[in-house]
């Protein structure tokens, strides 16, 4: 079976100790997971490490940068590099979150130099696409889309390509309340995969876990997630309530 992924992106949210205290309270329900599921907990930089010592102990939870820089290393200041993220316990990546895309003009291309400086570190990329709200209104947004994942993963060969995870984030559905519908995701994420198949092969499209963000919530994950193509969440908001959270981990398939 696919691997199944909640994904935590707190984005910058929280001080530390509010970040510990978020991490104890959902780590002590103590949830075990299946071989086949995964809980991921993007935080922001400077508690990559103390989210790796606290997960450490617990069978595929796992901790992931937002974001990283396209350079390996120099003089760079103020970026973070894959080595430092690899060496602080992490193992995932968010790549080209649209909010890298619109307030850090995160182009497709320097996103493929970020994939490949990703999975050369061992880094596993959470590679997010999606629409704007205009152009799901104009239809385009297969398109778009598709076009999305062609500028910055169709270099990968199926080996590398099979490393990746997709997480589909409508951006009129982050941070909105407005969630695509459970129908809306499915179909998106069965066009994303045929794209996937064409490129790479159906075998390779079938195991890559394409993940649905934008109001993901503990009273809709169910539904999302109970659709075929629909592999787990990338969650913002809810992912900062304990409780909401939780939820979502059980929601998993
Ligand atoms: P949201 O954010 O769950 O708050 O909509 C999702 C995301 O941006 O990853």
């Amino acid at each position: 079976m696919r691997q199944q992924i909640a994904a935590a992106n707190w984005k910058m949210n929280l001080d530390y100790k509010q970040a510990k205290t978020l991490l104890d309270t959902i780590l002590a329900q103590q949830i075990m997971l299946e071989a086949h599921r995964k809980v991921v907990f993007a935080v922001p930089f400077p508690y990559l490490r103390m989210a790796r010592k606290k997960t450490k102990e617990m069978v595929n939870y796992e901790v992931s940068a937002q974001n990283c820089y396209q350079k390996k290393s120099g003089a760079f200041t103020g970026e973070v590099s894959v080595e430092m993220i690899h060496s602080s316990g992490a193992r995932y990546v968010i790549i080209g979150h649209s909010e890298r895309r619109e307030y850090f003009h995160e182009s497709d291309q320097v996103l493929a130099e970020k994939i490949n400086l990703a999975l050369e570190h061992r880094l596993t990329p959470i590679f997010c696409c999606g629409e704007a709200l205009s152009i799901r209104e104009s239809g385009k947004q297969d398109a778009y889309v598709a076009e999305q994942l062609a500028n910055s993963l169709f270099h990968l060969t199926p080996d590398a390509m099979q490393k990746i995870v997709i997480a589909y984030e409508p951006i009129w559905a982050i941070g909105t309340g407005k969630t695509a519908t459970a129908a809306q995701a499915q179909e998106m994420h069965a066009g994303l995969r045929s794209v996937l198949a064409r490129q790479f092969g159906q075998p390779v499209a079938d195991l890559i876990p394409i993940l649905y963000g934008g109001s993901v919530k503990g009273s809709n994950a169910k539904e999302l997630f109970s659709q075929p193509d629909v592999d787990g969440g990338l969650v913002g908001g809810a992912s900062l309530i304990a409780e909401d959270f939780t939820a979502i981990i059980h929601a998993l398939k």
